[in-house]
């Protein structure tokens, strides 16, 4: 309580510069994007119309359809080391005929039934699949959850596409909200990410939202069948206590008990679709081997067998942080209303210096010691350089008592205090700069600027524009993660362009 009043107060007065914030996602890998070109190039005109969308969520009342119904008795987690369905053999690059099993127990003489459908007029589920597909029958993947951070799970998400046209279906838009791409959450894949721009880079790909994909299992009277695939990898901590297979393969799985439905959000769907398989593809233990390309083709020819085709819906739960298939160093761009949120502060600032300090990992009790140091280099930089204007991004709780990243549990008064140390220097943050300001008081959106999530994606740009780049020394701060690994990255692409002064340096 008290923290946070003191925050109230240190920000209506502004100027004394205040509290921090902002968030930082994600651990491993790289990739690439314009994101700062991008920034240059949308007029604001183009995002204060599309901001629109944005709020404008019509958002679905999901949470009624939670209550499950399904008898999910017939899990039998202890022994569930099932059949082993395909294994992924070194040798033969490319396995076509991988489930030879379930071709014959689904070998119906179909061929017929298509036929005569096409002189038959439309059947009722037929003309809802007119109005949401176009055409008689829908195809869909929806990779409805991912674990990771927004950083990783931007790269999840676009990998996908790449199953999308392998399969040859449309690629259902999962919702967003705490940095993480989920069908639990509220918020829908555009309040994170530009839909248009998405589908401009994958012209050849579909998509459809969750929102709009919900209210078509709704409408239907028929209920869609559907398949279930989990990603797995093994062989590494796995809190989640999933069986570990030794070799690349798809295993069969029994149905998912409730809970674990419940934590996927899968239960959101259950209801309204009929899901008759369960599969898991695992990497494999001896994961140093791990042949991307080999799992896509592993999951495609998985995903192509006859019965499968047929299914609807392939509903995708990820719970590997590994990238199952190849990579695409291709951002999927932000929201137009994020970034209007970006170039304005870029706009206020300009120019700056942007300093990261993910405190989360840094050793509390040298803190202290490392808010004065950074008080004394940026100090420096400014006289220097003749910058007067600093942009701070943390995951330390500017919003809230809670702090931005998740996993940044203790906040100690040594975090506390060198906050205090570093209002010596005059530090914008997306708070003091009024940042979301229309959306901040809307009580839709308080969980997600109290945790961690949209801000951080605002962080991220304002600092890769950044006139100077700071991050966080080892010792006070984690030093290597996806978040600033993409933010060099830009600025390596931005340097020459927007003659910015450093890449990234630590204090
Ligand atoms: C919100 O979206 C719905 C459906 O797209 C549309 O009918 C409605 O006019 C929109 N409302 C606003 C305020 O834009
Ligand atoms: C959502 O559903 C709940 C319970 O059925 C209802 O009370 C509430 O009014 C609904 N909200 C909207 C926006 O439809
Ligand atoms: C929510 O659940 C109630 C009670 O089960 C039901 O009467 C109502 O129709 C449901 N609403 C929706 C939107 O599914
Ligand atoms: C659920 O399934 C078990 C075993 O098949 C059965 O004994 C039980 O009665 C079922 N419960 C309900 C509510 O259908
Ligand atoms: C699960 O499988 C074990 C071993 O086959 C068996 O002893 C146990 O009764 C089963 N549990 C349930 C709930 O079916
Ligand atoms: C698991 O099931 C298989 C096949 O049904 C059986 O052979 C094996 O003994 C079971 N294992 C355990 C631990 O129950
Ligand atoms: C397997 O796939 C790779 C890449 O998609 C291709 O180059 C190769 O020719 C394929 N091999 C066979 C036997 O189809
Ligand atoms: C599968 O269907 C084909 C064509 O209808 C038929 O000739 C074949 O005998 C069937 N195979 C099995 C195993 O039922
Ligand atoms: C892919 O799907 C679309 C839409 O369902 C369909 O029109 C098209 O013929 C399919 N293409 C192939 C090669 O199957
Ligand atoms: C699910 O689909 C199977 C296979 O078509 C069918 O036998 C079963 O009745 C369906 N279940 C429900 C609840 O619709
Ligand atoms: C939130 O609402 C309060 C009272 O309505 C107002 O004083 C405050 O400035 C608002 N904050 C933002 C960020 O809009």
């Amino acid at each position: 309580m008290k923290a946070e009043f003191n925050l109230a107060i240190i920000f209506a007065t502004r100027k004394n510069i205040f509290k921090i914030i902002i968030i930082i996602l994600s651990f491993l890998l790289w990739n690439y994007a314009n994101i700062g070109l991008k920034l240059k190039e949308l007029t604001f005109t183009e995002s204060a119309k599309d901001i629109l969308n944005v709020y404008n969520t019509t958002q679905e009342n999901t949470t009624n359809s939670s209550l499950e119904k399904h008898n999910t008795t017939r899990e039998n987690t202890t022994n569930s080391s099932l059949k082993i369905l395909n294994v992924y053999n070194t040798i033969q690059e490319n396995t076509t005929n991988s489930s030879p099993k379930i071709l014959n127990v689904y070998n119906t003489t179909q061929e017929n039934t298509i036929i005569s459908s096409f002189e038959a007029p439309l059947t009722e589920d037929e003309k809802i699949n007119m109005k949401y597909c176009q055409e008689k029958t829908c195809k869909f993947v929806f990779p409805y959850y991912h674990p990771e951070q927004e950083t990783r799970a931007n790269i999840h998400t676009r990998i996908y596409t790449q199953l999308a046209r392998s399969l040859n279906r449309t690629i259902v838009l999962s919702n967003v909200g705490n940095s993480r791409v989920q069908a639990c959450f509220p918020y829908p894949f555009y309040f994170y990410y530009d839909i248009k721009a998405f589908q401009k880079q994958y012209p050849d790909i579909r998509f459809i939202t969750q929102e709009k994909f919900f209210k078509w299992t709704k409408e239907r009277k028929i209920k869609p069948i559907a398949q279930h695939s989990q990603m797995i990898q093994d062989g590494r901590h796995n809190p989640l206590k999933f069986r570990k297979e030794k070799v690349m393969g798809v295993y069969e799985k029994v149905e998912m008990r409730r809970e674990r439905k419940k934590k996927f959000c899968l239960d959101k769907f259950d209801l309204n679709l009929n899901i008759t398989d369960y599969k898991e593809f695992h990497t494999g233990i001896k994961i140093k081997e791990f042949n991307r390309k080999a799992m896509l083709n592993l999951v495609t020819n998985t995903l192509k067998t006859p019965l499968i085709t047929e299914s609807e819906v392939i509903m995708i739960l990820n719970t590997s942080p590994k990238e199952m298939f190849p990579i695409i160093n291709k951002v999927i761009p932000y929201s137009p209303h994020i970034i209007k949120q970006s170039k304005s502060i870029i706009k206020k600032l300009n120019p700056y210096i942007a300093i990261h300090w993910r405190m989360e990992q840094g050793n509390p009790r040298l803190m202290p010691q490392c808010a004065k140091r950074l008080v004394k280099e940026v100090k420096k930089i400014q006289k220097k350089y003749g910058i007067k204007n600093d942009y701070f991004a943390t995951d330390f709780p500017l919003n809230s008592n809670k702090a931005q990243s998740k996993t940044f549990h203790k906040i100690s008064k040594f975090h506390k205090e060198s906050i205090e140390i570093i209002e010596h220097i005059k530090l914008d943050t997306w708070i003091s700069l009024n940042g979301f300001s229309q959306i901040r008081n809307n009580s839709k959106y308080e969980k997600e600027f109290k945790g961690s999530g949209i801000h951080g994606i605002l962080d991220k740009l304002v600092c890769i524009n950044a006139k100077y780049f700071l991050k966080g020394p080892k010792g006070c701060a984690r030093t290597s993660s996806t978040f600033t690994r993409i933010i060099v990255d830009e600025r390596k692409k931005l340097k020459k362009k927007y003659d910015l002064i450093n890449i990234a340096s630590s204090w």
